[in-house]
């Protein structure tokens, strides 16, 4: 009989612990009765007919190592994708050149690893009868299926490394240091690292800012003998009644409120400010044990659903347990920070502002 025949791959932005997905995965999968291939840049790679086999031999090694063994790419969306045409950029669908491949390449199921756009593509894709299971994946930890997402507690260590390191030549210099972190829709990493790190300001995109609380902020602090302060804020993170900063509006790439708030705040303190924007250092390098436990339950566990033929679901952490949720009811559903929860209304106990006056 000839083996079963299935296909991982990986979308959207990077994220520390995918390989330990895809390793998790392929270990579970490999036997006598299944083999594995690895399909490169996401969907686009069934465009493209970017298929590698995944062995032993190929996994070996990449546990601890960042990035993607599969690559990735935020383009190749096969419903909506682009093409040039006439010198100007157009949408065209290609779901059916993508069914057609999936087909004559003989394969019976896809894993598919990747945040939102991803996991949309793969809830059209099972609709129209592709065997998929997704694991999901983004920094942000901002989907409500899962408890949390791998590569988040990994982001929010070099976060909070680099807060730590701002503390010392902050104090040094009596100055006021920004520090930007990712986070497109939702605070998370700059409210995890905000804490862990000690930070006097947190900005989220949940809370809007006015610029008059953090003024308020820094001048009480000096009054209580502090002369200088730490201020987390989230790439998303906006003044009230404001926009977020975009590096480039065409393409929504969000960057530089950093900047923003050191501009708000410039003329009404008497302390020098410094901006630095973490970027992705928050996406590289290896992932820390509690991701690599994560992404290897995650990649396991959705392996077992493949081979259990349990399709159109999406692992996710529920307390201590990976449990199978339905894509359809993950996709778009996303995760916030509550402005009025425990971990917010801890974070102001301690002394922490969120900009807002409260
Ligand atoms: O979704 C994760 C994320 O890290 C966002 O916080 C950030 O806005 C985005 O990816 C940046 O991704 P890229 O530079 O790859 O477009």
């Amino acid at each position: 009989m000839a083996k079963k025949k299935i296909g991982i791959l990986t979308g959207g932005g990077d994220c520390p612990g995918l390989n330990a997905v895809i390793r998790a995965a392929v270990r579970t999968l490999l036997s006598d009765e299944t083999e594995v291939v690895g399909i490169q840049f996401g969907f686009e790679g069934l465009l493209t007919n970017a298929v590698v086999p995944l062995t032993q031999e190929s996994i070996r090694g990449i546990l601890p190592k960042g990035g993607t063994l599969l690559r990735t790419t935020n383009r190749g969306n096969p419903f909506e994708y682009q093409i040039i045409d006439d010198g100007r950029v157009r949408c065209i669908d290609r779901s059916g050149e993508v069914l057609e491949n999936i087909k004559t390449l003989g394969i019976d199921g896809i894993i598919a690893i990747g945040g939102d756009g991803t996991l949309r593509i793969a809830e059209r894709l099972c609709d129209m009868g592709i065997p998929m299971v997704a694991v999901p994946k983004t920094i942000d930890n901002d989907l409500e299926a899962t408890d949390y997402t791998f590569g988040f507690h990994t982001a929010v260590a070099v976060a909070t490394d680099a807060v730590d390191r701002l503390h010392t030549t902050a104090e040094s210099h009596d100055r006021v240091m920004i520090l930007e972190v990712m986070g497109r829709n939702a605070g998370w990493i700059a409210l995890y690292s905000g804490i862990a790190g000690g930070a006097d300001i947190i900005l989220i995109p949940e809370v809007p800012y006015q610029p008059k609380e953090i003024v308020r902020t820094i001048r009480s602090r000096q009054r209580e003998g502090s002369k200088f302060d730490i201020i987390v804020v989230a790439e998303g993170a906006k003044r009230e009644g404001g926009e977020e900063s975009y590096l480039d509006t065409t393409s929504r790439r969000l960057g530089g409120v950093a900047y923003q708030v050191a501009a708000d705040v410039a003329q009404n303190i008497d302390l020098e400010i410094r901006v630095t924007v973490l970027g992705h250092i928050q996406r590289g390098g290896s992932p820390i044990p509690y991701d690599r436990i994560l992404a290897t339950r995650f990649g396991a566990t959705a392996a077992e659903l493949v081979l259990r033929g349990d399709f159109g679901k999406m692992v996710a952490l529920r307390g201590d347990a990976i449990l199978p949720v339905k894509i359809h009811d993950a996709v778009s559903r996303m995760k916030y920070v509550d402005p009025d929860g425990a971990l917010v209304t801890n974070a102001r106990e301690v002394g922490i502002s969120f900009g807002d006056g409260r």
